[in-house]
């Protein structure tokens, strides 16, 4: 069987497969309204909220896209905090919406610098909400979330969170860090396919929300609220039912699992992933301090043809990993490692690399 290393979509374990080979239901009928409500208080222990999370059928992006326009009006002032592809993402969602964005990016492969935050947060007060990536699947960076956060509520702002390659695998206590909005998706630690968004809003989110005037309809956190309160819990539009039976079972696995030893097992994954790649003679893209725990981001270096790698590891070996994104593209690769995966998943992959670097050029 291939290998799936890539930061997403990720390997199910055949439970959650199965789960999703179950016969259609009604979506507004009692059996999935209680297989909605389970879903939505486990989704809320693997969040660690009391606040309201929501599911939304779509792809992680989606879900960014809701929570700008969830919580903001055409020409609000907004701080991007951007350290790759996915924060220059969020951003794009929310100039498109009309958002006034002053962009704070940091040099790719590195995390953002929370000082920095606060000295732009001081330069413009009218700043209303701040847009950050808590794992940056692009170059393998975790940002200090905790901190960045702390900084942020100094100014008293609202936060508005991409967790999609970290939630479920990397720890977030979205309350105990005052997160206002937080974002992850389905198909990355979840250990199920693509389809849904998964959302939390606090109670500043919901303040926001009454006065924030972008055009919105399929992701009014509204709709989704009344839909969800009423006595068969529902979604206001027709979801990806066979997706949320997979997550049902997910997150029975998951919390059997316990937080932290995901939390644990993914430091293990991504520490065995770093070792692995600089036993080979390689570098890490991503500033060690702030490696991620769920994709880790190789430089190409000494020859180092990355397409050509990438072709042999996935033609003779079944081993899929991923490419640079935009500008990095032929600059890095990345290995996954978030969701299904145990430490024998990445030596494997390291076996591999071990045989096919000197194929592709690589003379370290
Ligand atoms: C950090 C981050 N943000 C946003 C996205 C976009 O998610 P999707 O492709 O599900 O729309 C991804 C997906 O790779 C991601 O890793």
């Amino acid at each position: 069987m291939e290998q799936l290393r890539i930061p997403g979509p990720t390997p199910c374990p055949t439970d959650t497969l199965q789960a999703m080979t179950k016969q259609m239901i009604n979506h507004r009928g009692d059996e999935f309204g209680q297989i909605l409500s389970g879903v939505t208080e486990k989704l809320k222990q693997v969040f660690q909220t009391v606040n309201d999370v929501f599911l939304l059928t779509s792809s992680g992006t989606g879900g960014l896209e809701a929570a700008i326009v969830n919580t903001l009006s055409p020409g609000d002032k907004v701080l991007s905090v951007s350290i790759g592809v996915f924060g220059e993402r969020f951003a794009t969602i929310a100039k498109q919406f009309g958002a006034e964005v002053t962009p704070l990016r940091f040099e790719w492969g590195k995390a953002a610098d929370v000082d920095a935050v606060r000295q732009a947060l001081k330069a413009e007060p009218k700043i209303k909400a701040v847009l950050v990536t808590h794992n940056e699947t692009s170059t393998g960076v975790t940002n200090d979330l905790a901190l960045i956060n702390s900084a942020v509520k100094e100014f008293d702002k609202l936060l508005l969170v991409d967790a999609i390659s970290s939630l479920g695998s990397i720890n977030l206590p979205v309350d105990e860090w005052h997160c206002d909005v937080v974002v992850t998706g389905s198909q990355k630690g979840w250990m199920i396919p693509p389809g849904l968004a998964m959302v939390s809003v606090s109670q500043e989110a919901w303040q926001a929300h009454s006065n924030a005037k972008m055009p919105r309809f399929y992701w009014d956190f509204a709709q989704a609220k009344s839909y969800l309160e009423r006595p068969t819990p529902q979604t206001p539009w027709t979801p990806a039912i066979s997706t949320v039976f997979a997550l049902s079972v997910a997150l029975e696995m998951m919390l059997k699992e316990g937080l932290s030893n995901i939390t644990a097992r993914h430091a293990q994954v991504g520490k065995a992933a770093r070792d692995g790649v600089k036993s080979l003679g390689l570098s890490l893209f991503a500033e060690e301090s702030h490696a991620s725990n769920t994709v880790t981001a190789v430089a190409a270096s000494d020859g180092l043809d990355t397409k050509k790698l990438l072709r042999i590891l996935r033609e003779e070996h079944q081993v899929v990993l991923a490419g640079g994104q935009q500008r990095l593209d032929g600059k890095i690769f990345r290995i996954g490692h978030l969701g299904w995966v145990t430490e024998d998943d990445i030596k494997a992959v390291i076996s591999a690399l071990k045989v096919v670097l000197p194929q592709a050029g690589f003379k370290g």
